[in-house]
C-alpha cells in the first residue's frame, strides 16, 4: 500500500489565529504544563490519527512569495514553509559551525551526523526554501516567524531564538528545528513525508 496523500492550498494551511491561540495557551500554563497543553490541542485538529500517521502531503507553494511563509499541517504538526530572502540566506551562510549551539543539521533527508550548514538545512537546488517542523525543541511551543535577535523565529514560551535557517542560537531549546522528509515534486509543489 502506498502512502496516502492530501493536497492542501495556501489558504487552508495559513492559520495565524490558531497559532496565536497556541502561544497564549502554552504561555498561561507555564513550563511544566506546556507540553500537555499543546499536544492535545493539536490532536484535536487531527481527524484521523491512523490515516495521518502514514500520510504525506502535497503543498502548493506557488503563492508564497520571497519573504513569505505558510504553515502546513502534517501528521498533526505544523510545518513552516518559507521562501527566504537573499539577505536571510546570506545571513545564514555567514554563520560558522562553531557558533552554533546545535551543529547537527537535524534533516531527515540527510545522514544523522550531517553538519548544520545552511545548505544542509534548505532544499537541494532551492536554497531559498526552508521546510521544517514548526515546533520549538525545548517544550513544544510554536515559535513566531521573522522575530528574535537572529532574524528567524522566536519562541515566546521561554525565549528560544532561531536563525534564518531555523537553527537554535540562544535560549533553552537544545536542537535546531527538525527538517522533515520532503522534496519538490515540481517548481511549485512540496511533498512532505
Ligand atoms: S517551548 Fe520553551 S522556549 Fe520554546
Amino acid at each position: 500500500m502506498g502512502k496516502e496523500r492530501h493536497s492542501v492550498s495556501v489558504n487552508e494551511t495559513a492559520e495565524p489565529t490558531r497559532r496565536d491561540f497556541l502561544y497564549i495557551a502554552t504561555g498561561a500554563v507555564g513550563a511544566v504544563g506546556a507540553v500537555s497543553a499543546l499536544w492535545p490541542f493539536i490532536d484535536q485538529m487531527n481527524p484521523d490519527a491512523a490515516t495521518l500517521a502514514l500520510a504525506s502531503i502535497d503543498v502548493d507553494v506557488s503563492q508564497v512569495a520571497e519573504g513569505q511563509s505558510i504553515t502546513a499541517k502534517w501528521r498533526g504538526k505544523p510545518v513552516f514553509i518559507r521562501q527566504r530572502t537573499d539577505e536571510e540566506v546570506q545571513s545564514a551562510k555567514e554563520v560558522k559551525l562553531d557558533e552554533l549551539k546545535d551543529p547537527v543539521a537535524r534533516n531527515a533527508n540527510l545522514p544523522s551526523d550531517a553538519p548544520a550548514t545552511d545548505e544542509n538545512r534548505s532544499a537541494p537546488g532551492k536554497e531559498k526554501w526552508l521546510v521544517m517542523v514548526g515546533v520549538c525543541t525545548h517544550l513544544g511551543c510554536i515559535p513566531l516567524g521573522e522575530s528574535g535577535d537572529f532574524g528567524g523565529w522566536f519562541c515566546p514560551c521561554h525565549g528560544s531564538e532561531y536563525d534564518t535557517a531555523g537553527r537554535i542560537r540562544q535560549g533553552p531549546a537544545p536542537e535546531n528545528m527538525a527538517v522533515p522528509a520532503f522534496e519538490f515534486t515540481s517548481d511549485t509543489t512540496v511533498r512532505i513525508g
